[in-house]
């Protein structure tokens, strides 16, 4: 991965910043987008004290100014050949009362918001005739998951995405998957009643939560060349919580 320039959306906490490190560690010039760039800031000084290549741009994927922006800067440096579309948010209700903004702002996020970014990176890598795309998407995205309509629509539509993707681009040495986390230790899942959250883990026959450091070992594989004859693939990393 030595000098390959790799983008990862939402990377300021959570999973996003785990991989935005392993990407580093492995050689990979990093660009780190989330909404504010300030709270990026200690990951990039993180990443270049260890010896690492990294910069932060500000991105909201939810615009498709900004997400021209922050390409745009990444760009500067060269060819994005990696990139992770991380970024996801939840607005769980019932569906019988679910607003359209619940609806939107969890589709526009998840499922536009990747593709948007997948768009801007496709003619450099298409180009060189190398590429990484990894979709985070979710084991309920597979499962399903009452109260959470929006978000399984998204993160199912984020595998289908990734699998006519893959069809399109496999004759221009790109390779696109998806990894299918299962309950991982993250501000997004530290919010969660303590109820939800031992039932949960009820479920997992490996009985803990997985960490952001072990999807990112996942994205890492996918995202080198050891992976070049892995394409339109769904990788779970979930304790065997759903098979
Ligand atoms: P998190 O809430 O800690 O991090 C999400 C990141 O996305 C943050 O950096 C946030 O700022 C960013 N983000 C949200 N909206 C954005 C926008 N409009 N523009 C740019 N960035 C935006 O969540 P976590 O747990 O690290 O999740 C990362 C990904 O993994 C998400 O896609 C999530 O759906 C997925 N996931 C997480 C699981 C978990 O158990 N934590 C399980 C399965 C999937």
């Amino acid at each position: 991965m030595k000098d390959r320039i790799a983008f990862v959306t939402g990377a300021s906490q959570g999973i996003g910043r785990a991989c935005a490190q392993d990407l580093a560690r492995a050689g990979a010039h990093v660009f780190v987008a989330a909404r504010q760039e300030d709270k990026l800031a200690t990951l990039v000084e993180e990443i270049r004290t260890s010896g690492g290549q990294c910069d932060a741009v500000a991105l909201d994927v939810t615009s498709r100014d900004s997400i021209n922006e922050a390409f745009g800067k990444a760009k500067e440096a060269g060819t994005v050949s990696i990139l992770v579309n991380n970024a996801g948010v939840t607005q769980d209700g019932l569906a019988v009362r679910m607003s359209a903004e619940q609806w939107n702002k969890v589709l526009d996020t998840n499922l536009t918001g990747g593709f948007v970014c997948i768009q801007k990176v496709l003619q450099g890598m298409m180009k060189q005739r190398w590429g990484r795309i990894i979709n985070v998407t979710s084991v309920v995205g597979l499962s399903g998951n009452a109260g959470q309509a929006n978000y399984v629509a998204s993160k199912a539509g984020l595998m289908g995405l990734t699998k006519s993707l893959a069809l399109e681009v496999a004759s221009r040495n790109i390779t696109v998957n998806a990894v299918a986390p299962g309950f991982i230790e993250t501000p997004m899942t530290d919010v969660l009643p303590d109820k939800v959250k031992e039932q949960t883990l009820d479920r997992i026959p490996l009985h803990r939560l997985g960490t952001p450091d072990e999807i990112a070992k996942a994205v890492s594989f996918l995202a080198g060349d050891d992976a070049a004859y892995i394409t339109g693939q769904v990788l779970s990393v979930n304790g065997g919580m759903y098979m």
